[in-house]
Order: C-alpha cells, then structure tokens, then sequence
C-alpha cells in the first residue's frame, strides 16, 4: 500500500480527453429504428454516441487528446520517457497507433513505445505497464503518457448500434502524481478464453453475443474483485466510489449491484448506495458513448471533473474489464491538488464544441467511413504540409498505402 515507506507513490498525474466533431441523440436514434427512446434512454443508460468523421481516427484522437493533455497540465513532451496507446481500433497490422502519435507528437527518441492490444482491456495493461516501469525505477524520473483510443463501431441497425461512442482519454503517470496516487501492486486479476465480443481482422465493425458479454462482464469482475479482496490490506479502508469499464451506463449499474452484493448488502440496499458511489463516474460516459479502452478513465474523468475536491484523500475502486477476456479491480487514493488541477484542466471541454448530427447525417458518414482507409491524400498533403496550430487530421493514404496527417 502507498503508506508503507518502500512503495513509490505512483499514478495518474493529469487526464484529458478528446472527442470527434459529431454526435448523435439517441432519442432521433431510437425513433430512426422504431425503438421506444425509453428503452436506450433508462434501459440502457445512454444519451448520446459520438460519431467520427472519416478525417477523425483512433490516431487523430490520441493525439489531439495528448495535445491538449500536454497544454492544461503544463507537463511537456520532452519528459515522456515511456509511451503506451492502448486500442483496439488500430490503423494498421504491423506499425503501431503509437508510432504515428510519437512523430506527430514529437516525443523524444529515447521514449520507448508500443501499442496495447486486449479489447477494451488495452489502456489499463498499459497504465498497470507505465506504474511498474515508474515503481521499478526504469523511468529514472521520467514520466509516462498512457492514451487509450477507440472507435466502437456495430453493424447499423444491431442490438449494439446504441452502444457505439469514439473518444480517446490521455492520462499522464508518474510520481507524486496531483490526481490520482494508485496501490502499486495491488490489482486483483481474471482471465478466461471466451467469445463474448470479437472483430476479426477484416471487419470494421465488432461482433457480439450481446447478453452472454454482459455475463462474461459480472463473472470477470467477479473473479477480479475476490482476487483483490484477499490482498493484505486491500478492504482496511472502503471505497467510497468505483469507476467502472462503461461499454453503456446500465452495466455499470449492474456491476455495481453485483459486487455490492458480493460484499454482503442485500439487493436493495445495493442499488441505493449507486447513487453516491457510481452515478458521479456516468455523466461523460453517456454524452460520448462507449470508447472501449478508455471507458473506464472517462468515468474517472467524469468523477474528478465533479467530484474532486470531495474526494480529496480518499480511495476510489477501479474495475476494468476487456473481452476475450482480462479484467483487473485496483485502487486509489484521490490527492489533496486534484480539485485544483482539474479547474485547469477543464476535463469537458471539448465537449462544448461538438454538433448534433441527424441520423442521415450518421448513416453517411459511416458510408464514407468503410472506404477511408484506403482514400487517396491530396498530393502537396502526403508531400508534409502541416499547420502545427490546429487539431490533427487524418488526409488518407499514399501511392504506397501510408497513411498520411497534418494540423489543419
Ligand atoms: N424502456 C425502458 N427500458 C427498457 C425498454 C423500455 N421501453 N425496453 C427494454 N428496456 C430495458 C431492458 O429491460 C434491459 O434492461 P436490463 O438489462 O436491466 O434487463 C435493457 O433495456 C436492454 O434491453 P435488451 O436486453 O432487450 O437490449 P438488447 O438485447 O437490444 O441489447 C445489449 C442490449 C446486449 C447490451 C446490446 O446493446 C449489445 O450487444 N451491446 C454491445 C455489447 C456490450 O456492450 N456488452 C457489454 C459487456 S462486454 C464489454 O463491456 C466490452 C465492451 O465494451 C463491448
């Protein structure tokens, strides 16, 4: 645990996020496929999905998200000594999201990085990877910049269609972190070979067994959250909130009831403590929708963003969990300078600029969106002109099939 002299206060330092231009009501949605608004409204506790436009991509949002990381915490790219972008969105097979972030970024050529593949487990293994690099003594005072990126696609007109969303959330890790110090070593784990969600390597879109993923979810946090809970020291002090992985609200409502009851509250009494301990973590989650591996950070995000000076000094559950699966519980404690850094943060902000698009509007975008990957780049584009003022932007691709961007 943290209060124990030979364990480094490590953590997360600063969050930002970043979101695509547009977004869709999901009352127009549910009225566009005859579905009563009540059922994704309350049913599944979402609002609304953001929808990327086919210049917006998994690179284009790490890097605008790790933009503006870098401008509201005041920390700069040269002390990044380890960068991980956890996805399951990737561009490509081979060269990693990270490599374009890393070059448009300009990070340093001594700063290690890879990208983190485990559904929507990827951004977790990579911040549990950047606190044990930190904790090891391997960043010799350096810090890491986790950004976990995604776009969660469906087939349109599915049972998960609702549940679509596109967003990435950076975090900054290191030492004596202003946000969130975590229990390095202290994670209860699950895995198991299951089929619940998958996306072969030519599909644009996910396949799901949709309710048999929703159990696969309460048996991994199960399987974590026991795991966790026989590790010395782990219960002395309770959680006063859990964040939970937020593939859509409602989950995160069933998850809680499920360990709650775990921890021996009847059912009732379960759902009552939600409230206070869950419904602060939801507001971000269900204007933007599900960002896979950044699900679990935007609740984080959403709960810092409104909840920070409250929750000064005490200790907050993290469940994340990624298909296929692997899921993790851990925990943190919230530091006294968290209240103040995130009015400078302005964790939401992006989200002011965003605009409503019809349900057309949608369905065209995503028609362009299945041929994007291989669109040509405007010549003088793919030759490198860049604006380094503006948002990163995805172009297309080169005679050679490299993809190409700029700030525009
Ligand atoms: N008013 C209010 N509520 C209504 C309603 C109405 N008119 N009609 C239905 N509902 C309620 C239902 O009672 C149900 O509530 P409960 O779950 O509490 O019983 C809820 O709305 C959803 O209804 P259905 O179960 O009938 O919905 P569905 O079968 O159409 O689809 C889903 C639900 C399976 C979650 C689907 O959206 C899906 O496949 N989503 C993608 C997969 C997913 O998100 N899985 C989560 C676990 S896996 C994971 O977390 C990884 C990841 O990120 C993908």
């Amino acid at each position: 645990m943290n209060s124990c002299k030979s364990v480094p206060d490590v953590g997360i330092d600063a969050i930002a996020l970043s979101v695509p231009r547009g977004y869709v009501e999901l009352s127009e949605l549910a009225e566009a496929r005859g579905v009563p608004p009540s059922k994704y409204l309350s049913g599944l506790g979402m609002r609304r999905m953001a929808i990327a436009a086919p210049d917006e991509d998994p690179v284009t949002l790490a890097v605008n998200a790790a933009r503006r990381l870098f401008e509201r915490s005041g920390a700069s790219p040269a002390e990044i000594g380890l960068c991980i972008v956890g996805t399951e969105t990737a561009v490509d097979h081979s060269k990693p999201v990270t490599a374009f972030v890393h070059g448009l970024l300009d990070l340093p050529s001594t700063c290690r990085i890879f990208e983190a593949k485990h559904a929507c487990f990827g951004g977790t293994a990579g911040l549990l990877s950047a606190v044990d690099w930190i904790a090891s003594g391997s960043a010799r005072g350096r810090a890491a910049l986790v950004v976990c990126t995604d776009i969660a696609r469906y087939p349109l007109r599915s049972a998960g269609e609702p549940t679509q969303g596109a967003g990435a959330v950076a975090l900054l890790v290191r030492e004596k972190p202003r946000l969130l110090s975590l229990d390095v070593g202290q994670t209860g784990t699950f895995a198991r070979d299951v089929h619940d969600f998958w996306r072969p390597l030519h599909h644009k879109e996910a396949l799901v067994d949709g309710h048999y993923s929703v159990q696969c979810y309460l048996d991994a946090l199960e399987g974590a959250y026991d795991a966790w809970r026989r590790l010395d020291g782990a219960t002395d002090e309770p959680l006063v909130r859990t964040c939970y992985h937020v593939p859509y609200g409602k989950m995160a409502r069933k998850a809680h009831r499920h360990r709650r009851m775990i921890d021996g509250l009847t059912e009732e009494v379960a759902d009552a403590s939600f409230v206070v301990e869950v419904e602060p973590s939801l507001d971000l989650p269900s204007r933007i929708g599900n960002v896979y591996t950044g699900s679990l950070y935007l609740a984080l995000a959403s709960l810092l963003n409104t909840q920070a000076r409250e929750l000064a000094g005490r200790r907050i559950g993290l469940f994340s969990y990624g298909s296929g699966c692997c899921a993790e519980f851990f925990a943190g404690r919230t530091n006294p300078e968290a209240a103040e850094l995130v009015t400078r943060l302005q964790i939401d902000g992006p989200l002011r600029d965003c605009q409503r698009l019809t349900v057309a509007e949608y369905e065209r975008l995503r028609a362009e969106d299945a041929v994007a990957d291989s669109r040509p780049a405007p010549t003088r584009a793919a030759e490198g002109t860049v604006n380094e003022g503006g948002r990163a932007v995805y172009l297309g691709v080169d005679s050679n099939e490299r993809r190409v961007y700029a700030y525009a």
